[in-house]
């Protein structure tokens, strides 16, 4: 496949809410690779009959954002460095599209053949520029945020709830003696222990009954709790219970999945951090991020310039190179 047939389709969370059969309807007849995070759903095609397909399948695809050619790997460089997330330069979105990569690829197809030689490129590309231009960024990752804001904790066991995958980028990174887990499914919660005391041998890790009761109850043990799980008026009514029936004991809790639709119910609870006030305070974080991050942005445009002149090319021949890309938007 030709890099000027490679089709990105980029479905943004805050403007698409994508179903399970939308997911479907995209991926149908092999023709598309899709990678769906929880901030976006991107759709990987080769040549404009597929789209065309692909949007007669999902009219809402005719919505989303679309690029080809350099434009799309352009866009996919920026993805894989974590450039497109709202934590931006995070690294678990790489492991994520690796891992996207490694199902999709396992089941033999045409599409699979086709992308193979281009997703290779992309995850060399992917470690040059983080390499490059982002390994000074100091780390971001979801459980480097997360341990500058509990730090080592003091008060008790750590609880994390949930144990999808951000509870596993995030367990590492507690700095607690004691971690007590929870999750609704006790098996993935099993899993999670084994990863985290395959890291941390020394740590004592308990995970605890799958029910509401245990949850709630090591709530009220707690010093500090970590949400890995999506916001549950119902569920979050009862920790919110559990949490304000204690002695005020200057815990904190930060729930990752409190987006900007907040619940009413944890206004005010004391010591809550959510994800929405943690990407604000890193906004707010210096200006030295943000250069850093736009060299980044220009490493995406050049290295997508660089694929546009051949697999092999190892530098543009001269700025008429990358003039002839103006329309690339780092
Ligand atoms: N992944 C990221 O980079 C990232 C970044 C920022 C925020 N978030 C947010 O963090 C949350 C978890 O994301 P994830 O990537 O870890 O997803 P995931 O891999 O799909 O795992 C989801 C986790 O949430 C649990 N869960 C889902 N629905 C639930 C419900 N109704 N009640 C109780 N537990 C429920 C799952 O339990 P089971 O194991 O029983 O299914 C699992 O532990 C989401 O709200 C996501 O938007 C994720």
């Amino acid at each position: 496949m030709k890099l000027p047939e490679l089709q990105v389709l980029h479905f943004d969370a805050t403007g698409f809410q994508l179903q399970p059969a939308d997911l479907a309807a995209a991926a149908g007849l092999q023709q598309a690779w899709v990678i769906a995070t929880c901030q976006r759903v991107v759709v990987v095609a080769s040549g404009r009959e597929a789209r065309a397909q692909i949007v007669a399948r999902l009219p809402l695809a005719a919505r989303a954002q679309g690029f080809a050619g350099a434009e799309a790997y352009a866009f996919l460089l920026r993805f894989a460095c974590g450039l497109e997330s709202r934590l931006a330069g995070e690294t678990e979105i790489f492991g994520q599209i690796k891992e996207s990569w490694r199902a999709f690829s396992a089941v033999p197809g045409l599409l699979s053949r086709q992308l193979d030689s281009w997703v290779q490129l992309l995850f060399k590309d992917t470690k040059e520029v983080r390499a490059g231009q982002l390994s000074s960024l100091g780390s971001a990752s979801y459980g480097s945020q997360v341990r500058r804001l509990l730090g080592a904790a003091t008060g008790g066991p750590t609880l994390l709830v949930g144990a999808g995958q951000l509870a596993q980028a995030v367990a590492p990174w507690l700095e607690t003696r004691e971690l007590l887990l929870w999750n609704r499914s006790k098996d993935r919660t099993h899993e999670l222990a084994r990863l985290v005391q395959e890291r941390s041998p020394n740590r004592v890790c308990r995970v605890l009954e799958a029910s509401a009761e245990a949850e709630l109850e090591a709530w009220s043990r707690a010093g500090d709790v970590v949400l890995c799980v999506p916001a549950d008026a119902a569920r979050d009514a009862g920790r919110i219970a559990a949490w304000q029936a204690r002695q005020p004991h200057g815990g904190r809790i930060v729930h990752l999945g409190l987006g900007e639709s907040c619940d009413a119910g944890w206004a005010g609870v004391a010591g809550l951090t959510s994800l929405t006030a943690l990407f604000d305070m890193l906004r707010a974080q210096s200006d030295l991020r943000s250069v850093q991050l736009a060299r980044a942005r220009r490493a995406c445009v050049e290295k997508a310039v660089l694929r546009s002149l051949g697999p092999s090319a190892t530098q543009a021949h001269g700025w008429e190179d990358l003039a002839a890309f103006a329309t690339i938007s780092p």
